[in-house]
């Protein structure tokens, strides 16, 4: 071929390639362009899921109101998966753990799983997850098909017949949810969570669940090995067990307390509006159903008519599993079953523990009392009315 010859040809396709780099940056563009008002309304959807954290502490009617966003068939739930985190590291204080605690939790919250490589066993299975059972999405499809999304999942079943599956369909079923509910008793400042409200990837709210300080520590006391390792991080004991005999981890729980109250109602941060709620056990108690309405009201959760009955059965002891897995107390003597502290804890107790709880307890609304004879009278009510003030959501909106 003559040179001439081959530069029109080089000149040709250079042309050519030209033209085609321009098209596909024009189909770019359109793409982009259809991409940004096409997805829009989808993305502001997909900002409309909700995680929500359940914040409380050890022994205070946490693992029962896990289960009222547990069982809702819109709801992906785990408890505690931030246990891995401590018992991983146990030598170590909560505070220092504070930011392990909370990446794992956001990680969660996206469904992203990978954050347990750190600490499980490569090959593992679903059972591998901490009271992965008390999961209603980890009963159910398309991680186990023996329960439907629908259903009120048992956990001794539950544990029987789901277990054995890959770890990947924890992943998958998160997926699937429009709610992911987290609950943890390990974030002692509220504080930590800062960059999890601001987070644009995230929609996060916060139900802070409170209970009578002097029944925790009655109920501490039955769990008192159980605790020992918790304890012993709270106190930053460097990996020592320790028996709570001296209510210095009950001080730093009430402590925790006053600080997330106080920041949350008081000093409400601007991104933290509308995203707080606190809720009293004794509340949940006396009033299930309305107060059950106002959590799932907070959570966006619509009440289903099986739902409705589960909650009306575990309310008047009538659980799935018998009495056991139900609320343990019906309604009518709800109010004594949640005052046994009265009669089992003995005065000099609830002076220490009332000295070291002082300032939660006034501030949430239950009554110190300075004599035994008070204690015992059970005609005396400690558990003092909400507020309004008080207790007003960080949104005016829910309550006017
Ligand atoms: C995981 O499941 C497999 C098979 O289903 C089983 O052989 C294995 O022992 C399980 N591993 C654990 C840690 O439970
Ligand atoms: C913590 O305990 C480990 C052993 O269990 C020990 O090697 C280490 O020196 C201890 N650290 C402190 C600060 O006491
Ligand atoms: C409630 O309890 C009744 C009687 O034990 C039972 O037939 C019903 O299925 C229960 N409902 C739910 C939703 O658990
Ligand atoms: C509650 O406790 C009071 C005082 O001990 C007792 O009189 C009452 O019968 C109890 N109520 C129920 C329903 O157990």
């Amino acid at each position: 071929m003559s040179s001439p010859l081959k530069a029109m040809i080089r000149i040709r396709i250079t042309g050519t390639l030209v033209a085609a780099f321009i098209l596909l940056q024009a189909i770019f563009l359109v793409l982009m362009v259809s991409r940004h008002n096409v997805f829009l309304p989808n993305s502001e959807e997909k900002a409309e899921k909700v995680h929500l954290l359940i914040l409380s502490s050890w022994r205070s009617g946490s693992s029962f109101v896990g289960q009222l966003f547990s069982q809702h068939p819109d709801v992906f739930y785990l408890m505690e998966p931030a246990w891995h985190v401590w018992v991983s590291m146990s030598h170590n204080s909560a505070q220092v753990l504070h930011m392990a605690v909370r990446d794992l939790v956001r990680s969660v919250f996206l469904c992203d799983m990978s954050v347990f490589d750190a600490y499980m066993p490569n090959k593992r299975n679903v059972s591998d997850l901490f009271q992965w059972s008390s999961s209603r999405a980890l009963c159910s499809s398309p991680v186990c098909d023996f329960f439907t999304q629908d259903d009120i999942t048992n956990e001794k079943t539950c544990k029987i017949l789901c277990g054995k599956y890959s770890f990947n369909k924890v992943e998958q079923a998160c997926q699937k949810y429009s709610h992911v509910v987290l609950k943890e008793v390990r974030f002692f400042d509220l504080k930590v969570l800062y960059p999890l409200l601001n987070d644009p990837s995230l929609n996060l709210k916060i139900l802070h669940l409170v209970r009578d300080p002097r029944a925790v520590a009655k109920s501490r006391e039955e769990a008192a090995k159980a605790l020992a390792r918790d304890n012993g991080i709270v106190l930053n004991t460097n990996g020592t067990k320790v028996d709570d005999s001296k209510y210095e981890v009950m001080r730093e729980i009430c402590r925790s307390h006053v600080q997330i109250y106080e920041t949350a109602v008081h000093k409400t941060p601007s991104f933290l509006k509308g995203r707080y709620m606190l809720v009293r056990y004794e509340d949940v108690v006396r009033d299930p159903v309305k107060e059950i309405s106002e959590m799932y009201r907070f959570a966006n959760l619509k009440v289903t008519n099986k739902l409705q009955g589960w909650i009306y059965n575990i309310t008047h002891g009538q659980g799935p599993g018998g009495k056991r897995e139900a609320f343990q107390i019906t309604s009518r003597n709800a109010v004594n079953v949640s005052q046994a502290w009265r009669n089992v804890l003995s005065f000099q107790k609830i002076k220490k523990i009332q000295d070291v709880c002082k300032g939660a307890m006034n501030m949430l609304g239950y009554q110190l009392t300075d004599s035994e004879k008070e204690q015992k009278d059970l005609s005396m009510d400690f558990v003092l009315p909400r507020r309004q003030s008080q207790f007003a959501w960080s949104s005016s909106k829910e309550r006017t």
